[in-house]
């Protein structure tokens, strides 16, 4: 089948290297980066604009197209694609706004019942300081729309909190969860949904989980402190009133949701959704994906997934650490040269393209704030975590830098 993928980032080099490793698959890339281009045709030229997905898909014949990051799908890029006849693994717009607005999101799980933090939605200041006053510290401010992953700021600080909901207009002000975070991803077909690996990234900047919210700096799967039975669990409190919810307002959800979920003392809740692949999750969960992933992937996109295989596992764990740009997540410096010290090769690891572009002499040069992930497999997470980070450091960047302690206490 001829796939194209659309995105740049770590996540898209993950599907693209989990894609060919399957037969009969041609892969194309939009724009890619020049670790995919080692793996599929890239095209650098096309921009995310549902329109120019449109036209190169077209061009290609693909018959499937994956998009990886939320911007194009808010756009309504698969609304595009499907219109034109062209499969799409992928939300409609109407659809992605699970992501795209977190008031939605909110509505959405009050009229399907789904457990999350209780929360005010917030236009005006004098709403803010009520909502953060009822529920007191640690406050969580939410940016209502999509923000890059800067939106979100959990604090102790209320003028700090004020500011956030200031600067950014309508918010969502919720109760602070307390509990481990889970990222659970389901493939849906738009009635029914097969869930992946559960996983669990390291949000914070620093060391201990100090510092700013990231993208992510880092992930592991499995984990071996989850419940039993948490995936499941998941589908049946989460996932499954989701769709349902969204299939009765006329929406049907076709694509990856993410469901972000806190596992409190209370039980498991709702911490967000995203409409896509999490980022640097899927670069474990990708990597113990025994099944194939480009017949899920279509059959998802097809609306029917009673066909597809049961997934399989690798046994064994897998760990990635995000390298990131001097300045990360603030003002991440771009253009710096990136050497990789080939001559030892480490076991068990491999490096994904994040944020990477060619510099005009065709050295690899960084182009956004996580420029790459090392990736590592074991037997277990100690294994994993140790190639993970053996070869993270054969990375040389000026400025660039990582977190020491990813899956350090699972390990
Ligand atoms: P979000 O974009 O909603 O996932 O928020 C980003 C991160 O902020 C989450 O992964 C959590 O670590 C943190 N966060 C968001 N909402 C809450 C909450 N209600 N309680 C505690 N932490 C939160
Ligand atoms: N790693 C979190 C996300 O993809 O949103």
């Amino acid at each position: 089948m001829r796939i194209l993928v659309v995105g740049s980032g770590g996540r898209e080099h993950a599907i693209v290297r989990a894609l060919s490793g399957e037969p009969g698959n041609s892969l194309h890339a939009a724009p890619g980066n020049p670790g995919i281009a080692e793996l599929a045709d890239i095209h650098p030229d096309t921009a995310a604009a549902p329109d120019q997905i449109l036209a190169l898909a077209r061009k290609l014949g693909a018959g499937l197209v994956v998009i990886g990051p939320e911007a194009p799908l808010v756009a309504g890029a698969a609304d595009a694609l499907r219109e034109a006849g062209i499969s799409c693994f992928g939300p409609s717009a109407a659809a992605a706004m699970i992501e795209g607005s977190k008031s939605f999101a909110k509505q959405v799980m009050t009229e399907a019942g789904i457990p999350t933090a209780a929360s005010f939605t917030c236009r005006t200041s004098g709403e803010a300081d009520a909502a953060l006053n009822s529920f007191g510290p640690p406050y969580v401010v939410k940016d209502d729309a999509l923000a890059a992953g800067k939106g979100v700021l959990v604090t102790g600080d209320l003028e700090a909190a004020r500011a956030h909901a200031r600067a950014c207009g309508t918010v969502v002000i919720e109760e602070f969860l307390d509990g481990p975070e889970v990222s659970l991803f389901a493939v849906c077909d738009g009635t029914t949904a097969v869930p992946l690996l559960p996983a669990q990234d390291f949000k914070r900047a620093h060391d201990g989980d100090s510092g700013p919210n990231t993208g992510g700096m880092g992930a592991y799967a499995p984990l071996p402190w989850a419940p039993a039975g948490l995936a499941e669990q998941a589908m049946t409190a989460v996932i499954r009133p989701a769709l349902d919810a969204l299939r009765r307002r006329g929406t049907p959800y076709q694509g990856l949701l993410y469901a972000g979920l806190s596992l409190t003392a209370a039980g498991l809740r709702v911490v967000e959704f995203n409409a896509r692949f999490g980022d640097p999750e899927t670069q474990v969960v990708l990597d113990r994906l025994a099944t194939p992933l480009a017949p899920l992937l279509a059959a998802a996109a097809a609306g029917d997934l009673t066909g597809a295989a049961a997934l399989e596992w690798r046994p064994g764990a897998a760990v990635t650490v995000v390298l990131a740009a001097e300045g990360y997540p603030e003002h991440p410096v771009k253009g710096g040269t990136i050497k990789i010290m080939t001559t030892e090769r480490v076991a068990n690891s491999y490096l994904l393209h994040a944020g990477t572009t060619t510099g005009p002499d065709g050295t690899l040069v960084s182009a956004g704030g996580r420029v790459l992930n090392a990736v590592g497999s074991g037997p277990g997470i100690a294994a994993a975590r140790a190639a993970a980070y053996a070869l993270a450091a054969t990375v040389d960047l000026r400025g660039g830098w990582y977190r020491h302690d990813i899956a350090a206490r699972e390990a």
